[in-house]
Order: C-alpha cells, then sequence, then structure tokens
C-alpha cells in the first residue's frame, strides 16, 4: 500500500501528513504490548477481583438471562457487532428490521405510537424527555420549571439536575401529590412507574389525577417506566403519560457495571418532530417494494445543529437489537411468563419477611418493595452484611431501610439463602400458587401485549438463528468488507477483544455494588486512564459510558465551570467550523453556549481570516473553540497551533473532538497540539464494537 501511494515507510507517510510542528519523536511510555492470550490473562487478573452476587439492588438493573441464541448469534457475532450506523439504508435491512422491532416492542409496551430506535440509557432518555417538554411548551411560553418527583431513581434525578441547570431550565423536587400546575409555569413533570422503592404509584394521588392537574396546567407528564414491569402492569399511556422512557436492560442484556444498555422513549404522534434520536421507518424503494430507512436520523446531525433540541449520534443499537431478540425469542407468553415468576418471587419474599415480623411495603409493587429493618431492631448495613454472607445484596436506602428487588436471573434457592441469611428466617416458606402471579386489580395490564406476527413466529432456537442469520445476511458489516463510511469504520474488533465481555466477572455486576465487591473493574479503569493519558497528553481522566456526544457535552460543562472558577462565567460563544460533526453545535447548545459558525474551504481547511474576523469580533466573550483533529475531511489542519495559540490568546478554551484519534495516536496528541479538553470515542479508536450506532464509551480529558 506504502509503496502505491509512494512512500518506502511508515515514516515517510507519517512525515509527509502531520504537520512538522506537531508531530512527536518520542516513543509512548506504555508497558510493553502483550500477546493475545497474555491480554486476556491480564483482564482475567482484573476480573479475579470482581465478587459476583446476586443483585436485589434494583433501581434500573436487574439480574436477566441472556438467551444463548442471542448470545453467540448477535452479542459474539461480528456480522452484528461490527456493523456502523444505518446511513446507507440499502446494505442495512437487518439492522433497520431489528430496531424496528425494538420500537414496535417499545410502542407496544408503553402504549404510545411513536418510540426511536433507542437511546443511551434510562437518565439520559429522562433528560432527553425533559428537554422535549421545554422544547414543545415551555420556550415560547417561557415555562421553565420541570417537575421531578422523589420517588424517581437517584442516578436520574442527578442527571435531569445537571443537563437542566446549563440550559436555564429549573428543576422542582418533592411529592408529585404536593406540586401545583397551576400558575401554568411547568413545562413538565417526570414520575417513576413503579418508584424507585417499588411501589406501583407513588402514594398521595393517583397518576391519573396527578396527569390531569399537569394536563390543566398545560404541563406535559414524563413516567420513567419498566418494560419488564409492564408485561403485566397497565402501560402509562392508560393514566394519561405524554412521554414514556426508560432501559430494556433486563430484556437479555446484562448489567455490566451499568452499561451499555439501550434506553428507550416513546410519545404520541404529534411530538414526534421534537423526538430525540433517530426512528426507523417504513418505505417503499425504487421496485416499489417496502423497505427501512432511518426516517428522522437527520434532523440533528445534519440539518438543525445548533437548533437542535438533542446531540445524540450514537444510541445504543447493538443492545437494543438485543432487547429485540429476547422479546422476539421468548415472544409475549414466555415474557408474560418471565413477567409473572418475577412478579411472584417479590411477592413470596415479602410476605415471609413481613411474616417474620419486618415492616414492609403496602401500596401495590410489582418485583421491589422496600424493608424497614428497624421495625425489628436491625440497621440496613446488617441486612446487607447477611445478605454478602450468602452472596448478595441488598439496596441500602438510608440507615434503617433496605430494598429488595427481584430479577429473572434469580431463583428459589436463591430467595430462600436470603431471607435466612439477610433477615433471619430459618425455614421460609417458599409456596406460591399462580395467582401470585398476577398483579393487583388496580394496577394489572388488560387485553394481550406483542400483538405485531413478528412475536409469534420465531420460539424455537432453530428459528431464531434462522432469523437472526437472514437479517445478518441483509446486510454489510465488517465480515464482509471494509466500510469506507467515517472514523468509526477503520478498525475490526479483535476477536479476542470480545472475549472478556461476556465473562459474569464482567456481565452480572450490580453499577452500586459496594465497592469492595468492584476492585477488578477500578483496577482496570485506572490502568486504562493511566495508558490514555499518557496517549492523549493530558493530565487527568474520567471516564463515562454512552457517546462522543456525552463526551463533548460533558467537556464543555467542564470549560464552563472552569471559566466560571477564574471570574469568566459571562463566556459563552462557542466557535465551531462548519465541516464539524452535528453533534459539536448541538453539545454546546446544550451546555448552553451560543454558535458562531467559522467557515471553511473546499478542501476542509479552517478559513484563518474568517477565524481571526470573529475572535476579533467576540473577544471578551469566546468560551470554546470546537476542532476535530484531523478534520471530518481528514485534513490534518496545518495552523492548527496558530489557531489555538490565538483562541488562547482570545481568553478561550479549546475543545478537541477526539473522534479522529486513531490517526493521531502514537504520532501526536491534543496535549502537545494545545488542546485543553478532549473527549475519545472508544467505540471508534479503541475496542469496543460500533455494532450499527452503539455500544458507544467516551472518556474525557482536562490538561
Ligand atoms: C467527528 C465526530 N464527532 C462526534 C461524533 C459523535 O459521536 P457519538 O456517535 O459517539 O456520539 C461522531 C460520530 O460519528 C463523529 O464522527
Amino acid at each position: 500500500m506504502l509503496a502505491t501511494i509512494g512512500f518506502q515507510d511508515f515514516d515517510g507517510l507519517a512525515k509527509s501528513t502531520v504537520p512538522p510542528n506537531i508531530l512527536s519523536d518520542k516513543m509512548l511510555d506504555l508497558e510493553p504490548a502483550l500477546t493475545e492470550s497474555e491480554a486476556i490473562n491480564r483482564l482475567k487478573s482484573f476480573t479475579d477481583k470482581n465478587k459476583v452476587m446476586k443483585s436485589y439492588i434494583g433501581a434500573g438493573y436487574y439480574d436477566t438471562i441472556v438467551p444463548p441464541v442471542v448470545q453467540r448469534n448477535v452479542l459474539e457475532n461480528p456480522g452484528w457487532y461490527t456493523a456502523y450506523t444505518p446511513y446507507q439504508a440499502e446494505i442495512s435491512q437487518g439492522r433497520l428490521e431489528m430496531l424496528l422491532n425494538f420500537q414496535t416492542m417499545v410502542v407496544d409496551l408503553t402504549g404510545l405510537p411513536m418510540a426511536v430506535a433507542s437511546l443511551l440509557d434510562e437518565s439520559t432518555a429522562a433528560a432527553e424527555a425533559m428537554q422535549m417538554t421545554f422544547a414543545l411548551k415551555g420556550k415560547k411560553a417561557k415555562k421553565d420549571k420541570f417537575f421531578v418527583s422523589e420517588d424517581v431513581h437517584p442516578q436520574t434525578i442527578a442527571l435531569i439536575n445537571t443537563r437542566a441547570g446549563a440550559i436555564g431550565i429549573k428543576v422542582v423536587h418533592g411529592k408529585h401529590s404536593e406540586i401545583d400546575f397551576s400558575a401554568g409555569d411547568f413545562c413538565g413533570a417526570l414520575i417513576q412507574y413503579p418508584n424507585t422503592y417499588g411501589s406501583v404509584e407513588s402514594p398521595g394521588e393517583s397518576y391519573k389525577d396527578f396527569t390531569a392537574r399537569a394536563h390543566d396546567g398545560n404541563a406535559m407528564v414524563v413516567a420513567a417506566t419498566d418494560l419488564m414491569a409492564l408485561t403485566k402492569m397497565a402501560p402509562p399511556s392508560t393514566w394519561g403519560a405524554d412521554i414514556a422512557v426508560g432501559s430494556a436492560q433486563r430484556f437479555g442484556v446484562p448489567m455490566g457495571f451499568g452499561g451499555p444498555h439501550a434506553g428507550f422513549l416513546s410519545t404520541s404522534d404529534q411530538y414526534s418532530r421534537k423526538m430525540p434520536g433517530r426512528v426507523i421507518g417504513v418505505t417503499v424503494d425504487t421496485a416499489g417494494k417496502p423497505c427501512l430507512r432511518m426516517a428522522m436520523q437527520t434532523r440533528e446531525q445534519h440539518i438543525r445543529r445548533d437548533k437542535a433540541t438533542s446531540n445524540i449520534c450514537t444510541a445504543q443499537a447493538l443492545l437494543a437489537n438485543m432487547a429485540a431478540s429476547y422479546a422476539i425469542y421468548h415472544g409475549p407468553k414466555g415474557l408474560q411468563d418471565i413477567g409473572g415468576r418475577i412478579h411472584a418471587l417479590a411477592c413470596v419474599a415479602h410476605r415471609e419477611i413481613g411474616k417474620a415480623g419486618f415492616k414492609v411495603t403496602e401500596e401495590p409493587f410489582y418485583d421491589t418493595f422496600t424493608v424497614d429493618a428497624s421495625s425489628k431492631g436491625m440497621t440496613a448495613a446488617d441486612i446487607q452484611a447477611g445478605a454478602v454472607s450468602v452472596g448478595a445484596n441488598v439496596r441500602l436506602i438510608d440507615d434503617n431501610t433496605v430494598g429488595v428487588s427481584m430479577g429473572e436471573g434469580i431463583t428459589r434457592d436463591d430467595v430462600t439463602a436470603l431471607l435466612k441469611g439477610a433477615f433471619g428466617i430459618a425455614d421460609p416458606d417458599l409456596s406460591a400458587d399462580d395467582s401470585l402471579k398476577e398483579m393487583d386489580p388496580s394496577c394489572a395490564r388488560e387485553g394481550e401485549i406483542l400483538t405485531h406476527p413478528i412475536f409469534h413466529m420465531h420460539h424455537s432456537e432453530t428459528q431464531m438463528l434462522r432469523y437472526l442469520k437472514a437479517l445478518e445476511n441483509r446486510d454489510l458489516a465488517l465480515n464482509h468488507s471494509m466500510i469506507s463510511l467515517g472514523s468509526c469504520t477503520m478498525k475490526l474488533n479483535a476477536t479476542s477483544e470480545m472475549v472478556p465481555v461476556t465473562w459474569p466477572e464482567i456481565c452480572n455486576i450490580h453499577p452500586f455494588a459496594p465497592h469492595d465487591q468492584v476492585q477488578g473493574y477500578h483496577e482496570m479503569i485506572e490502568d486504562l486512564n493511566k495508558d490514555l493519558s499518557e496517549i492523549t497528553g493530558f493530565e487527568a481522566v474520567s471516564s463515562q459510558p454512552n457517546s462522543g456526544a456525552t463526551g463533548e457535552y460533558a467537556g464543555l460543562l467542564a470549560i464552563k465551570d472552569y471559566l466560571s472558577s477564574i471570574g469568566q462565567g459571562h463566556r459563552n460563544i462557542c466557535l465551531i467550523p462548519k465541516s464539524a460533526h452535528g453533534t459539536n453545535p448541538a453539545s454546546a447548545v446544550m451546555a448552553g453556549m451560543k454558535v458562531v459558525v467559522i467557515e471553511n474551504d473546499d478542501m476542509g481547511n479552517i478559513d484563518y481570516e474568517d477565524l481571526l474576523g470573529k475572535i476579533a469580533k467576540h473577544k471578551d466573550d469566546i468560551a470554546a473553540f470546537m476542532v476535530t483533529y484531523p478534520s471530518t475531511f481528514g485534513v490534518f489542519e496545518e495552523k492548527i497551533v496558530e489557531i489555538i495559540d490565538s483562541i488562547h490568546e482570545a481568553g478561550g478554551q479549546v475543545y478537541m473532538d477526539g473522534a479522529n484519534m486513531n490517526a493521531q495516536c502514537g504520532l501526536t496528541s491534543p496535549g502537545l497540539i494545545g488542546a485543553d479538553v478532549c473527549h475519545l470515542n472508544l467505540h471508534k479508536t479503541f475496542c469496543i464494537p460500533h455494532g450499527g450506532g452503539g455500544p458507544g464509551k467516551r472518556m474525557s480529558y482536562c490538561v
């Protein structure tokens, strides 16, 4: 290849491509490379330090069983995990069909007629819904308050607070029954169904009455909900919710210490134009035959840019496809059996713990209830210590209260062990009849679920295998050929990199497991951060799941906070070249910045004169300059150092979009070039599979 393009060696190519003032002549100070088998052993040495426990922690993450036919043929199959974002519909019909199945499943279970083809996780889906309510009701009418029930999962509340703060939405927390919408100043409200403590509805006021009051005040209602619970419970549409959000994790996607999992969002047709992410739609091809395409993805990426209400690009396609496969394989009856069994296990445990004299949840619940440890003179820590002694974890809610949640992976023997070990019940009675599989009539689901034919066709392993293969064969992934489309596609995940993904010490770990049980994860992350620090030339590294776009957002918030800390909090202009990926302006707007566009020439180089002119014009207000390096045209901008210096001289910070980091690795680095903050998409440069638009993972860095 080098000879064809006129070079003798790689050094010659690098010298003629990377500007000399940023080309590093130093070798990276990393540990010597390992062979594949050595690397696997090294990973094992980390994961051996993780303790796999039965999880009763809940709060959005549950034990699940990945059907082996899905594990082997989707998660472990390069035909599915190496596919690229389905921008080219003609080579993506298989994935598009499975994503359409995902949408159909979410629509059916939530009862709301439009769903997106997955989001990043439950918390970010809730924040996306909040932004939808603000875009629909809030902006013009100056309704800038958003209510969040105190019974929503804590991680969702934390994320909503961050996202709202940056764009001036005022979050009001409290009991849903006490909030007053009559002044008409709320754009929306978020409640959890069932709530984080397990009750189907939070006490005080029915969700139906609450929703009617919110609607009277012209506010929208978002229900954070649970697909497994909805196999047995009335959908949120029955009491009037406008938007439903949640995670599809427990549909056959392991907990994985917190992700990746597919988030979901559904709503009614009238709000479809403001939905985040992508919607897969059915259309006809040039021969008049039905076919599928991404129907609404262009808004954020290519058209709306700085008018976007969401920065979602990577969703969680691979995990959404696993969740849809799980639903297809089990079918409506299988899912309701699993859903009913989970409920029955919770009822049995609730009955026995109550019988033993503990004060337990009184309201109807699905899979989760709380126990007041002090009612038997114990503390929550005592119960957790007892649970740990039998290889389990419960949720520590406060000093006196624990939560107990059931998942598909929990057996009767596990429950017996928990009741004995944690609650001191010597001889628990695990007897249950079929009535325990049914929900309280006040909240039970009526009618059939998953009525579309696709959920009635592939229940044997042979059928499922053939269906998955038929879809895979319609697609082009890296197991067929190179895909010359964008930076994400330049690497094939080595098989050995995929091996640990399904180890129990990686998969079966709850994100809120006690610290001492996840030492392996912590050491692995620290080790990775150390190497990434060296590779990027930055001092500090933070690691969060999800996507490049969330990295951009986190990085811009870090810049904002830094500027405030040095008395420059008024700076709010973000300069972004026209060639930038659509998520850059969208993230800047979500971080509360105002975007000023810098022109490019036809080769993708930044128009330096235009940049200098805009720096001069906005000098005192420039917060940041966002630059992708090399650019989205593949150009190593010759003037990059001068450009960065001019931004610094004007008092701004430089954010580097590291989506193309694979072209910098070992040759130069964001730190060396002079950037201040950067994100890396580990699903692009490093070994996380892209899987047709997620899983994503990003790290942000700062000097
Ligand atoms: C240059 C660039 N920046 C940002 C992104 C957004 O990354 P993600 O899809 O992980 O959010 C992409 C994705 O294709 C990209 O190519």
